[in-house]
């Protein structure tokens, strides 16, 4: 049975993971048979992206489809910036990476004449997510987290957030370039404590939080990218964020994902009012199958035109029994809202969804700094390039978490140096908070800047008044974060208008649109594709 961690100050294992999402524990379950892992989540296990993912994971088992079909989908969808080897690494890992997950027990649906149902998503040219319903993550994530739960070796340490990596710089007597752990904040003792070990891992999730309307939980608030880069890790392509064209338009609540698979179904995209006009055949030729990017900015510029709040999604010409069928858990919670999807068009928006961008890693998730790797959407591998292709990121969880596995298996096979003696938390020089209201207001003024001027179509003009407003930002909340005790809302609000800060960065370096960045100011592509690096 997995542990559950002690009450302590200091923890040391073989090696620290934070995040306990599909990349998270598919590393330790990589791991675990050899060495001592501790995951870490900052509030529930099962409360990062992994377990909301609806539509499936992208791999090649339909007869007729290829891996080289796979990857050109996934270059055209990232308009070139992918780096090629990575590609072919992810999708060539592919199919055995699901295969692991169904012999942990995931119950993916059969299909009939393959073993698994295949179905279709936005930019895939061929029929190739592999789901369990429209509630793919969910079992993803239980079984691994059964499996976790089951080792011996693992122990899963949940509301614990991690505050800043643990460098040379919190060594006594000083100690070789690298990263050691990382300082968490323990919610039930209300203390910041050490988590030390051999190799430390950000499985941190995406950014997304940092816009006012998202697809994602509440925790998706960058930690591992801003964490990394405080460190001294290049960062790379902040500016492509993924803003998914259909999310539950709806007075309460914000932030409920009306899959892509609808439409690889045959849902099909409306104006609302007059005759209810199909309007994506006007914007691109592969209608409501294009990528995200072209569907999320083509339903932007319609609801601008227009002056309207949401359009419509319909599937009430598809069969009621096969809509039922398909999407039970949609179903069941448009009812709940008063929506018969089989009845009456649903009404949608588009919402940030995913970062493309994040910590630069190479092939084995290793980062710049010595020890510390990235997997998942914390990082950067390259497959994504400027725009994500649907059901391609849990996949890059699974083939990067076995990956990085691999890697440290065998850093931690030669001989590596036991880590120096780590200085606990400070925190003789702060006191607590007497001005909470603080911490709210910044929160609520960097997520409605950020939609309103960093969002789906952008020009230099509102990417300049954006970076005037965090730099007002960070430094009020630099003086705040140095004078007060540490809670999870300020340690979130500290990561995000960093990572805010290297979107605006980002999007102002880019010269170009490609993609997910799209500017008026320069509406063109340049010949050359490069990605945005950013070094602390
Ligand atoms: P996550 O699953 O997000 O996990 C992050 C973990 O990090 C959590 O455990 C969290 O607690 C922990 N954490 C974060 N910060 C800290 C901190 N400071 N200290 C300690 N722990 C921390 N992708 C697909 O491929 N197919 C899909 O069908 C699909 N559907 C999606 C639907 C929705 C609604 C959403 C939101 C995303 C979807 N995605 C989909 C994207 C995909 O789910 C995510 O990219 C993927 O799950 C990310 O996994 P991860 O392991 O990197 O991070
Ligand atoms: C969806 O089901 O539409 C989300 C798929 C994804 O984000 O990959």
């Amino acid at each position: 049975m997995a542990k559950r961690a002690p009450a302590a100050e200091a923890h040391d294992y073989d090696v620290v993971i934070a995040g306990s999402g599909a990349a998270g524990l598919t590393c330790a379950l990589n791991l675990a048979d050899r060495f001592r892992v501790v995951v870490l989540s900052k509030g529930d296990i099962s409360a990062g992206s992994t377990a909301w993912a609806q539509g499936g994971i992208a791999a090649v088992f339909e007869e007729g489809d290829t891996f080289e079909s796979h990857i050109e989908d996934t270059m055209v969808a990232g308009a070139g910036l992918n780096d090629r080897r990575a590609v072919e690494f992810v999708v060539e890992n592919a199919p055995a990476a699901i295969l692991r997950l169904a012999e942990l027990g995931v119950p993916f649906n059969p299909g009939e004449r393959e073993r698994f149902h295949l179905t279709r998503e936005g930019g895939h040219s061929a029929r190739r997510i592999v789901h369990v319903d429209d509630a793919t993550g969910w079992a993803v994530q239980q079984a691994l987290e059964a499996a976790a739960r089951a080792h011996p070796n693992i122990t899963l340490a949940s509301d614990r957030v991690g505050v800043d990596l643990i460098t040379d710089r919190h060594a006594e007597g000083g100690a070789p370039r690298g990263v050691y752990g990382l300082y968490a904040y323990d919610r039930a003792n209300r203390r910041v404590e050490r988590f030390t070990g051999r190799a430390t891992v950000l499985a941190t999730g995406g950014a997304s939080r940092v816009y006012l309307y998202s697809t994602n939980p509440d925790g998706a608030t960058g930690d591992g990218i801003a964490m990394a880069w405080r460190a001294g890790c290049r960062v790379s392509n902040m500016e492509f964020n993924q803003f998914h064209p259909t999310c539950l338009f709806h007075p309460t609540v914000k932030n409920f994902l009306i899959t892509e698979a609808m439409r690889g179904e045959g849902g099909r995209l409306r104006l609302p009012g007059g005759r209810g006009e199909r309007f994506m055949p006007r914007f691109d030729e592969r209608g409501e199958l294009a990528p995200r990017d072209v569907v999320a900015r083509a339903i932007d510029h319609e609801m601008k035109r227009l002056g309207v709040d949401n359009v419509l999604l319909d599937v009430t010409h598809l069969d009621p029994d096969f809509v039922i069928g398909h999407f039970p858990t949609i179903y069941r919670r448009l009812l709940e809202l008063g929506i018969d999807p089989t009845k009456q068009p649903i009404p949608v928006v588009p919402a940030a969804h995913y970062s493309c961008g994040g910590v630069l890693i190479d092939r084995a998730g290793r980062t710049d700094l010595d020890g510390l790797y990235a997997i998942g959407e914390v990082s950067q591998s390259g497959l994504h390039g400027a725009n994500r292709m649907a059901s391609n990121s849990l996949l890059e969880c699974l083939v990067f978490g076995q990956a990085a596995a691999d890697d440290i298996a065998a850093r931690l096979a030669t001989e590596t140096p036991p880590a120096p003696a780590i200085r606990p938390w400070d925190e003789s020089r702060v006191t607590d908070s007497d001005e909470e209201v603080v911490v709210r207001h910044n929160w609520a003024e960097l997520r409605r800047f950020m939609w309103d001027y960093v969002g789906i179509v952008r020009t230099t003009k509102r990417l300049e008044r954006a970076a005037h407003r965090v730099a007002l930002l960070k430094a009020e909340i630099f003086d705040y974060y140095a004078n007060f005790r540490v809670t999870p809302d300020l340690i979130e609000l500290r990561n995000l208008v960093d990572v805010a800060d290297l979107i605006v960065r980002s999007a102002l370096a880019r010269k170009e649109s490609r993609g997910l960045h799209y500017t008026l100011d320069y509406p063109d592509l340049l010949p050359e594709a490069v990605d945005t690096v950013l070094t602390p």
